[in-house]
């Protein structure tokens, strides 16, 4: 059954303003009727949010057997899933040689086997349920430009064929780039996100789940082994909660362990040689490609540019990468142009499993890097058998309570140093005095008015939106996204629209909206 207060027009919107590629399929959500059965149910499980983790989890669990319902606070995709660019690697962001040097060869090799499980799943789940979303498996390939990337391409070589990834050294790469070395690993997949989702949500819709959209989780309280979940449409009672909503919501020690960063996004049609294969330089960041067919064209998707959250200017980062692609490439069109985001972990690997410093009974998956499709289906595996208590050898390895001091120290101890800046000297360093009047239309900045700090946007019709600056999440000072026409927080990546509405992100609540008398 599929509740949702209203047929949204079109259901698949994102929480951004650029619009990706993969928005071409718009699935309808459809009104059901008995919303009272919802409310006082008793069910197993509530999944929070219904992207790529949220969905595979649901399915997965009710399929198990257990009586589960997905609330969502959009619509299915809205958040990273719909802004991915889906290739699904044993290829990693943090490469094998680094995991297994703060792991141990051990647990790198786990971390492949997951990896290579979570490809089996999709592929599984394609054939299983006939998903139409243009899944293929594709080399990846990896290349070096110097002499320092060869060396460093080298020891990811050696440690990916240890911990038992199918790669092999090159001859060749698929795009017109210089090399000196490449490797490529055998039988990556790319996929159309949103087709891929919208045939787990219809799988699990007809194993019996429940779904809802437009119902953001306000507040959840424990009590005698129930949880009751305020929400802003429908409350819910479940016995355990996956939050499945790429960052946990509220204060969490989640939040100083994984730290927000945007991507960009380009889809290209090219005069010629648009490549099968996915790519990969070794910048950082990196930039990487792939290939997909839609309406009867074939685009080169480019990304890259990557930065902190809140911590650059988007139209840089596009300019950027349009001028490393028509450096390259012979464009004939720039067709789609957007920006997601991610999150780093601490020590480059996902956090799956209960939330620490929770009510019992509470569990998440974060900080995937780029790799959100990929560890999005293998947490799905992971927290069934957490939910259902079976044995696993990944539990502990990806537990989001582990303790590891030496691996990713120096990141941490530098995320959190900026984190602290900004919670200081926010608060007290005013940066600009921009009138209101002097701020173009369509655009945004946070101005001094009237001793205060205000967020102020100003309309095409020259209307101002005010808002409090000042994150609900943790106190840092949101900052313009130009692109994304929203209000972007540095510290977790809290995201607002123009009117202050959650967008994502582990804020709960809204910017507060500000009355300015003229
Ligand atoms: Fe944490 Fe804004 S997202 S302070």
């Amino acid at each position: 059954m599929i509740t949702s207060d209203k047929t949204p027009e079109n259901s698949n919107q994102r929480d951004a303003k650029t619009r990706s590629l993969w928005q071409e399929n718009a699935q309808r959500i459809a009104t059901a009727s008995s919303e009272e059965s919802v409310t006082s149910e008793l069910f197993d499980v509530v999944v929070v949010g219904a992207g790529i983790t949220g969905l595979t989890t649901a399915l997965l669990l009710q399929e198990a057997g257990l009586r589960c319902v997905i609330t969502e606070a959009k619509n299915p995709g809205f958040g990273a899933t719909g802004g991915t660019t889906s290739h699904i690697n044993t290829m990693l962001d943090t490469s094998y040689d680094i995991i297994e040097r703060d792991f141990g060869l051990d647990n790198a090799r786990l971390v492949a086997a997951a990896t290579m499980e979570s490809i089996a799943l999709i592929y599984n789940n394609v054939k299983k349920y006939k998903i139409d979303c243009d899944f293929s498996f594709r080399d990846g390939y990896l290349f070096a430009e110097d002499e320092a990337e060869a060396q460093s391409l080298k020891e990811i070589f050696a440690a990916s064929k240890r911990v038992g990834v199918d790669v092999e050294e090159a001859d060749h790469l698929p795009i017109p780039l210089s090399y000196q070395s490449v490797i490529v690993f055998k039988n990556q997949a790319q996929i159309d996100p949103i087709k891929y989702i919208n045939g787990l949500f219809n799988a699990f819709i007809a194993a019996g789940g429940l779904f809802i959209a437009n119902n953001k989780v306000e507040e959840t309280k424990l009590e005698d082994g129930v949880h009751t979940l305020r929400c802003t449409r429908l409350n819910l009672r479940a016995r355990k909660i996956v939050y499945a909503t790429h960052i946990p919501p509220g204060i969490n020690i989640l939040h100083l362990r994984c730290a927000p960063y945007r991507s960009y996004v380009l889809a290209v049609q090219l005069e010629e040689g648009c490549p099968d294969e996915l790519v990969y330089d070794m910048k950082d960041p990196y930039h990487y490609f792939r290939s997909h067919e839609m309406g009867g064209k074939k685009y080169l998707i480019l990304g890259g540019e990557d930065h902190k959250t809140g911590h650059s200017e988007p139209a840089e980062s596009f300019a950027a990468l349009e001028q490393y692609l028509q450096k390259h490439f012979r464009v004939r069109s720039i067709d789609y142009r957007w920006s997601a985001q991610f999150y780093e972990s601490a020590d480059g690997l996902p956090y799956i499993g209960e939330l620490p410093s929770a009510d019992k009974g509470i569990y998440t998956a974060t900080g995937f890097s780029g790799n959100g499709i990929t560890w999005g289906s293998f947490s799905g595996l992971l927290l069934k058998d957490i939910l259902l208590e079976n044995d696993s050898p990944f539990s502990n390895l990806f537990a989001p309570a582990r303790l590891k001091p030496v691996a990713g120290f120096k990141e941490f101890v530098r995320e959190n140093a900026d984190v602290a800046y900004r919670y200081i000297a926010d608060r007290v360093k005013i940066s600009k005095l921009d009138s209101v009047s002097s701020l173009a239309s369509d655009s945004g900045t946070v101005v001094k008015y009237e001793d205060k700090k205000v967020a102020v946007y100003k309309d095409s019709g020259g209307g101002i939106h005010a808002l409090d600056p000042v994150c609900t999440h943790a106190g840092c000072i949101v900052k313009w996204n130009g692109t994304e026409k929203s209000w972007d927080c540095p510290c977790h990546g809290g995201r607002f629209d123009i009117d202050g509405k959650v967008l994502t992100g582990p804020p709960r609540k809204d910017l507060q909206k500000l009355d300015i008398k003229e």
